[in-house]
């Protein structure tokens, strides 16, 4: 299968500083894949490359080619809201809107024009219920998403970037702040999800690589040092750097 997301000669530079250097990465659709490295390394860089967020920093400069369902997305006559609806994105802190659960979850929807009232319940359900968190919202939808636990904000941050039917969802550390239950709850989420998404997930923490991913990729110095499949990569690593991360040796 054609990968969805190729990556191929790409480097990015904030200033002066060479923060991703000849990026070469093919990214599976409907499969989860974790970047890994030390702090520093580029992946959040790498991360925000895919759905243009880069574009929001100043003076930064980005050469070579990212193609996503075969479109060149930094190309001129990309349309970056266009391509922001079909690439969610959740952070490693929980930011949902200081508004009501339902309408955090409508909120894109009515964006992009969705109105109806019955059309919009349709779809708070539906992205509540695939983020797992629908019995747990299901009567208070009027309450304040702030009224919320840290892991449930950040199941109600996976379900508003799902309602507006992204074909890719980009999570950087999405659990890094969540207790071990909450985190458990994320990556199981993560494992439904893969059926219907193509998920990229930042983790600092290899265990959970190993735990949800099927391809992960050791990033060192914003280079790409090994991109795998995960068994492979966490037990027979072709690179001495990926040995010697793996086995806690730095980083
Ligand atoms: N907005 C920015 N301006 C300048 N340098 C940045 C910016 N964001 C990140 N960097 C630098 O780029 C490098 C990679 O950062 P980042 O992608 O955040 O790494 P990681 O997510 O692997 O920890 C770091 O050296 C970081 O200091
Ligand atoms: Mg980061």
């Amino acid at each position: 299968m054609e990968p969805i997301i190729q990556i191929d000669k790409l480097n990015l530079y904030y200033e002066t500083y060479h923060a991703l250097k000849n990026v070469k990465l093919d990214i599976p659709e409907k499969a989860v894949t974790a970047f890994i490295g030390p702090s520093g390394c580029g992946k959040s860089t790498l991360l925000r490359t895919l759905n243009r967020m880069n574009d929001m920093i100043q003076g930064t400069r980005i050469e070579g080619s990212i193609q996503i369902g075969g479109t060149e997305i930094y190309g001129d006559d990309v349309h970056v809201e266009a391509l922001r609806k079909k690439i969610g994105m959740v952070f490693q802190q929980a930011n949902p809107f200081p508004k009501s659960i339902y309408d955090n979850i409508a909120y894109g929807p009515r964006l992009h024009g969705i109105r109806n009232k019955a059309e919009l319940d349709v779809i708070v359900e539906q992205s509540l219920k695939q983020a797992v968190l629908w019995d747990e919202v299901k009567d208070y939808l009027k309450r304040s998403a702030l009224s919320l636990s840290g892991g449930q904000q950040q199941r109600l941050c996976i379900a508003r970037a799902l309602a507006v039917q992204p074909d890719i969802l980009l999570m950087d550390e999405a659990t890094s702040a969540l207790d071990p239950i909450s985190t458990l709850k994320i990556e199981e989420l993560v494992q439904e999800l893969k059926s219907n998404y193509t998920i990229v997930m930042v983790t600092h923490n290899m265990h959970q690589a190993a735990r949800v991913s099927g391809q992960t990729v050791f990033f060192l110095n914003g280079e790409v040092v090994e991109s795998a499949n995960t068994e492979v990569l966490f037990s027979t690593p072709s690179d001495a750097r990926t040995e010697d991360y793996i086995s806690g040796r730095f980083g």
